[in-house]
């Protein structure tokens, strides 16, 4: 016999009162769990509810973005997470108390503040991680900056017959920012947005399953003797993965280098470990360390058309020695059925900045292949239900 509507509401709602604390849920639950209730919202959604969804979805960053240019986030923070009336956050942020009121409504009815009587307002958890240097913060303004090419898709399409971008320094990011710059070449001229760039990117994978190290069997595969390169990650940003790395395997011999362009490296705000060498190398340049025991690269392909990778992957190659090692740790997108929607938005999102692309499988291997090298293995963790990979491949 099928469940009653109000059946399943009290289902619903007795499931919300015992759920576990979020920190001691399982990443794999939590989004198998979150699927399905999606798909309860879709299948339980008239069209118009849906279109709504639709059109109305880029406000929320609009309005965190507005909230935190006016300074709600930093005084909430400030104050420890104490509530505030309106007239108390009035005095302490930029502009007019009525605008601030309008704000604060959008957040309440969002779930961001709760708005304990009327116009006093507590934050609640998602409030308070949006303040000046949070890399959450520092989220909402590099994807604002991005929604004005998002807003420009499909301005783009409709100029260029809806073609499918493969041109790097032709993507709607130029014609929303009319530029013929690439993307990196433009951050490069806008160094708060390469800040902010610069801290998304600390914690991109967060989100992404277990980290590559402890996918790959690290002690088993990367020996080397105590001079030589052990791994040079290559557009690493500021160092956050190798760190990470270092810190799991402190005693494994060999020397550590992370490469990126050179403002990115000059970027880097604490002094790193000994072991650990920070080097302003371009990936198209020729690889200065030669004979490495591994080369390893997180998601910086993604960021490239084909040709583009193919020639980087080439300037790795002629690097190696004959028992040299690439890695290559990417997002790559399910085939079929069942796709999930975060992939299929990043791929949109590599189209709109770089005219690229988020990758199969099977696209990712044909295009290390066409870089002549040799796939050995590709490592996942078990459930993959991140849809990350670690390529291993070799000359
Ligand atoms: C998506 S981020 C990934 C950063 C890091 N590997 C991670 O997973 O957090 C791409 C990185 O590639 C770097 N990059 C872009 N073009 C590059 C180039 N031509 N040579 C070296 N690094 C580059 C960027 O500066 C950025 O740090």
């Amino acid at each position: 016999m099928a469940t009653s509507l109000s059946d399943l509401t009290t289902t619903v709602e007795s499931a919300l009162s015992s759920l576990p604390p979020s920190d001691k849920i399982e990443d794999a639950e939590r989004m198998r769990l979150l699927g399905i209730i999606n798909q309860l919202q879709t299948a339980l959604e008239p069209p118009l509810l849906s279109i709504q969804r639709l059109c109305f979805s880029h406000y929320g960053i609009v309005a965190v973005r507005v909230a935190q240019g006016m300074g709600v986030f930093d005084s909430f923070v400030e104050a420890q997470g104490t509530e505030m009336t309106l007239a108390e956050l009035s005095s302490k942020t930029k502009g007019d108390e009525a605008l601030l009121k309008r704000i604060m409504r959008y957040l309440c009815a969002h779930h961001i503040f709760k708005e304990t009587t009327q116009n006093t307002y507590q934050p609640l958890p998602l409030a308070m991680i949006f303040g000046t240097g949070s890399v959450p913060g520092d989220m909402i303004k590099h994807f604002h900056t991005n929604l004005q090419v998002t807003a420009k898709m499909f301005e783009y399409f409709e100029k260029n017959g809806y073609k499918n971008p493969e041109d790097l320094n032709d993507a709607p990011f130029q014609l929303a920012y009319n530029t013929r710059d690439t993307y990196f070449e433009w951050l490069q001229k806008n160094p708060t947005e390469q800040q902010v760039f610069n801290s998304v990117m600390t914690e991109s994978l967060q989100y992404c399953g277990k980290d590559w190290f402890n996918i790959y069997p690290v002690p088993e595969k990367l020996k080397c003797s105590p001079s030589r390169v052990l791994l040079v990650d290559i557009g690493g940003g500021v160092g956050h993965d190798i760190i990470a790395f270092r810190k799991q395997f402190p005693e494994l011999p060999g020397k550590l280098v992370v490469q990126d362009l050179a403002h990115v490296i000059d970027d880097i705000q604490e002094p790193l470990p000994d072991s650990i060498t920070a080097v302003a190398h371009n990936m198209f340049d020729p690889q200065p360390f030669r004979g490495a025991k591994s080369y390893y690269m997180r998601t910086v392909l993604h960021d490239f058309p084909d040709r583009q990778v193919v020639a980087a992957l080439s300037r790795i190659r002629e690097a190696m020695a004959e028992d040299s090692i690439l890695l290559i740790h990417e997002h790559t997108v399910p085939e079929g059925p069942n796709m999930p929607p975060l992939a299929a938005t990043l791929d949109l999102h590599m189209m709109e900045i770089f005219s690229s692309l988020e990758r199969t499988e099977e696209q990712w291997i044909a295009l290390l292949e066409k870089a002549e090298f040799k796939v050995n293995k590709i490592w996942k963790d078990q459930s993959n239900a991140h849809h990350t990979a670690l390529f291993e491949a070799t000359l």
